[in-house]
């Protein structure tokens, strides 16, 4: 949900601050820009449209590249429609400067601003900020103060980064949305994110929510909230660079999928020892609450929602507790009851996502145990949670996650086992099985791509798709249509099949495809068949994805065999499939679908 990137260093800032673009461009993609500190002042460049877009204006024009300090965005609209003008970075007379979040008081700073003879060209809340700045300075303060009181009179959320025809240095501040440090020799790099900056550096200063920083080329000093001088740690983050390119493949997507089995490998092997046992240290400290929880509730949003409701049949199990999976944006506004001992459980991939992160801290503050399972390291949700488990599979590019989802199962399996336990349940040869699942990833992967993409070359042109699924296929089913929604737009929807009589076989006919999602070994798998033959009398066809071959169905997608509690792990490779591969021949973006953001920190 934008991207911030900026450098001051000896080196060249442009083609810094566009890579680094270039690989934020999955938080928004709607606008772009640059402004850099040169000999003549501060010169900006911006544009509706991609990096891309970008790139062409600038290679046109005469913007002088040699310049060494420099800020770029790009852009999720919230606030005032994606055109050049509402483009980052915004400008005054002094100052040029790029936001990510909500300035929720914005219209209020506005007023004030108006009354002293300031007048804003463009509809964002963040030319607000930047003509504040203006303010303090035309009041006579220098850069640095101006900036600091600026950002004292704001309200919401925001990460910025500043810099002003008067100082070489950047300016720059985080409350609630994320904003790194990069540290190198001689040259200091801020990002959104650790991604845009890995191939520069793996030396990494997190600031916490209040801080602001002065950045000036391989020098940095941090404030916090106080305006006391804090120090904070520098982390070090293993990622290399290679995972944040495509290598070799067309979209990040079908990357991503076929690193699937290596995700989920990274993710368990270090936390199951050869006898079976599940070794989660980050818990090691609540043994005894783990013993004693009576209930969990899991909280998340999209794809990561659906990783909690895949798995909650298994915590239910293993765990011997009841297990809620709720929405995050519906969960916050809704007074949850809480059990004596509840565990409560964020997912998050991107570890910001606002909905998420929310329901969390009113966790906290309630006094209810907290564990996230998050993929970016030292994100907002991994940071808020009493305990986080990361999930190791590395940077997730595309809008659509995939490793990610199998990656959070893939450690609430490891709960269930691990909590089940410690109640006492014999837990070892599953946990065994899980050692087993990534070759059985590897394995779906090879198997079903061929057959996927001849199903989606014969069926992209259908604009309606329904996804049924029972038991543990039913979020599957959900999952594997969220999965098309979001790459192709075709409408697509998921139902338990069991459902299908109460109302979505009205939709049936010869032009509504069906895709059901079966395992042989269901204990409902004969009723899937059932619906099958429902399906088959009105004309519908039949996608299966499914162990066993029948002749009910118009395609098979068969699957390699599984166990039938792990079958969310295998399963859902074939929609993910599915879905990359008719988009794919749609000629859509795939890796950065319309409308969406890879990491949504606002509301
Ligand atoms: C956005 C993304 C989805 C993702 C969801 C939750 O909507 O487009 O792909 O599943 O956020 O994100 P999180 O980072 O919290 O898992």
């Amino acid at each position: 949900m934008c991207g911030i990137v900026g450098y001051s260093g000896d080196k060249k800032a442009l083609p810094i601050l566009l890579e680094g673009l270039k690989s934020l461009e999955y938080r928004g993609y709607d606008s772009a820009g640059i402004s850099l500190k040169t000999q003549n002042g501060i010169q900006t460049i911006k544009t509706k449209g991609k990096i891309i877009d970008l790139i062409t204006l600038i290679t046109e024009s005469k913007i002088d590249t040699s310049a060494t300090v420099g800020i770029g965005h790009t852009r999720w609209a919230t606030h005032g429609m994606p055109n050049t003008k509402n483009a980052h970075p915004h400008t005054t007379e002094n100052v040029a400067l790029v936001h990510n979040g909500i300035i929720e008081n914005y219209r209020e700073i506005e007023a004030f601003l108006k009354s002293k003879g300031f007048k804003k060209q463009t509809d964002t809340d963040t030319e607000t900020i930047a003509i504040l700045v203006e303010f303090y300075l035309k009041e006579g303060m220098g850069f640095k103060d101006a900036f600091v009181e600026a950002v004292k009179r704001l309200k919401g959320s925001f990460a910025i980064a500043s810099i002003s025809e008067t100082d070489d240095y950047i300016m720059i501040a985080k409350h609630e949305s994320p904003l790194v440090i990069g540290v190198s020799n001689g040259e200091t790099f801020i990002a959104s994110d650790v991604t845009a900056l890995i191939e520069y550096t793996n030396e990494f200063i997190f600031l916490n929510d209040g801080d602001i920083a002065i950045i000036n080329k391989g020098d940095f000093e941090i404030f916090d909230a106080n305006l006391n001088r804090v120090k904070r740690n520098t982390e070090k983050i293993e990622w290399s660079k290679e995972k944040a390119q495509k290598g070799g493949y067309k979209h990040f997507m079908i990357k991503e999928i076929a690193e699937e089995d290596e995700a989920v490998r990274n993710t368990i092997q270090s936390r199951i020892d050869e006898d079976g046992n599940v070794i989660l240290d980050e818990l090691k400290a609540e043994t005894d609450f783990l013993k004693n929880i009576d209930r969990i509730t899991i909280v998340a949003c999209g794809t990561s929602y659906y990783a909690g409701l895949s798995a909650k049949p298994i915590l239910e199990k293993y765990t011997g507790v009841k297990v809620d999976v709720e929405i995050g944006s519906e969960f916050r506004y809704y007074d949850y009851i809480y059990s004596k001992n509840n565990l409560f459980i964020a997912i998050s991939q991107s570890g910001e996502t606002a909905d998420t992160k929310e329901p969390l801290k009113m966790a906290r503050d309630k006094g209810i145990k907290t564990v996230s399972i998050v993929n970016v390291k030292e994100s907002a949700i991994a940071r808020i949670s009493d305990h986080c488990i990361y999930t190791l599979a590395g940077p997730e590019i595309s809008v659509a996650s995939t490793k990610a989802f199998v990656s959070q199962l893939a450690v609430l399996y490891l709960l269930a086992f691990y909590i089940g336990s410690l109640k006492g349940k014999d837990t070892r040869d599953k946990a065994k099985y899980l050692l087993k699942i990534p070759s059985k990833i590897k394995e779906a992967f090879e198997l079903t791509e061929p057959k996927t993409k001849q199903i989606a070359k014969d069926y992209h042109i259908y604009k309606n798709f329904l996804y049924l699924g029972r038991g543990l296929n039913y979020p599957i089913a959900l999952e594997g249509a969220l999965k098309l929604k979001e790459i192709s737009y075709i409408h697509a929807e998921g139902y338990p099949a069991g459902e299908m009589k109460h109302g979505p076989i009205a939709l049936i006919d010869e032009k509504t495809p069906t895709v059901i999602v079966a395992h042989s070994l269901e204990p409902l798998y004969s009723k899937s068949l059932s619906n099958c033959e429902e399906i088959k009398s009105r004309m519908g066809k039949i996608i299966l994805i499914s162990d066993k071959v029948s002749p009910l169905a118009d395609e098979t997608v068969k699957m390699p065999e599984i166990d039938y509690e792990f079958l969310p792990f295998t399963f859902v490779v074939p929609l993910q499939l599915l879905a990359y591969y008719i988009a794919l021949f749609l000629g859509n973006d795939i890796d950065q679908p319309r409308n969406l953001a890879k990491s949504v920190t606002v509301e």
